[in-house]
């Protein structure tokens, strides 16, 4: 899978991910777990206010809610997204690594789903210090193959590929245009276009910024809260992943910095 997936460009690798809510009762091998393991090493160094956990074998956090939202099968793996909350844009942050994080699991075969609401926090097997909290979890393992009936309805309502890279973009009848001033818009609207978003309402707008040569591209959520913020981060690591380039945080900043 992993050989594979590297013939994969950026953008295959980010539109090969999807949610996956059924999983198989395998254990993730030690050999993946350490690559994932070190991809959170790598973020919790580098990134003040994040400190992600991954557990294993711990179904405790997602027990009472197999039948909810999505139906569940044999959750087990996490990565808790533990965030310090006083840290400036701390949940764009933790949306764009935990994005990060899931394309790496995707990138080595594995399944993910980025868990927001049906978990229980309080059983999360995470370490917390004061001003900690668990942003989300996001799941992971080897995908069961075949997803329960309710699971199957709500991939097929929540993936719906309504929406398409020019969408993203406002005002979107002046995407073509836009588009074309910027070789790159294209590539990272496209990488928008296929990031998970809460409830799949894919809030994250691209709107141009500037004057003259200094036009770049920023991106933005209309209502700011915990949850549209995490969405934020997450369509600008899809964004930088598929474009090579990395951009500045907080809502309206520049997806080129
Ligand atoms: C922050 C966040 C929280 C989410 N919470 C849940 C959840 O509680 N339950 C669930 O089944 N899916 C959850 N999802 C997954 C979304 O429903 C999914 O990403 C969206 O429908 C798009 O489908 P896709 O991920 O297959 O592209 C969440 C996604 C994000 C980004």
């Amino acid at each position: 899978m992993e050989n594979n997936a590297n013939l994969l460009t950026p953008l295959e690798l980010l539109q090969r991910r999807h949610s996956v809510r059924a999983y198989s009762e395998a254990p993730v091998p030690p050999v993946l777990l350490n690559k994932l393991k070190a991809t959170v090493t790598m973020i919790n160094t580098h990134q003040h206010g994040l400190k992600f956990q991954i557990i294993t074998d711990d179904p405790e956090p997602m027990k009472a809610f197999s039948r909810s939202y999505g139906s569940f099968t044999n959750p087990r793996n996490y990565m808790a997204a533990v965030v310090d909350t006083a840290v400036e844009n701390v949940y764009e942050r933790a949306g764009y690594f935990a994005e990060q994080f899931a394309i790496k699991a995707v990138e080595i075969g594995l399944g993910t789903c980025f868990v927001g609401g049906t978990f229980n926090s309080g059983k999360v097997k995470a370490q917390l210090r004061a001003g900690e909290k668990v942003a989300f979890i996001v799941l992971f393992g080897f995908p069961l193959g075949k997803e329960k009936i309710l699971a199957k309805l709500t991939v097929k309502f929540a993936h719906r590929k309504t929406m398409t890279a020019a969408d993203f973009f406002e005002p979107t009848e002046e995407a073509a245009q836009a588009m074309t001033m910027f070789p790159d818009l294209k590539l990272g609207l496209e990488g928008i276009a296929c990031a998970p978003s809460s409830l799949n309402k894919r809030p994250v707008r691209v709107v141009l910024k500037g004057t003259g040569e200094n036009v770049v591209p920023c991106a933005k959520v209309e209502e700011v809260t915990p949850t549209n913020l995490v969405d934020l981060g997450i369509a600008k690591f899809n964004y930088n992943y598929a474009t090579t380039t990395e951009c500045a945080w907080g809502n309206g900043a520049s997806l080129v910095d």
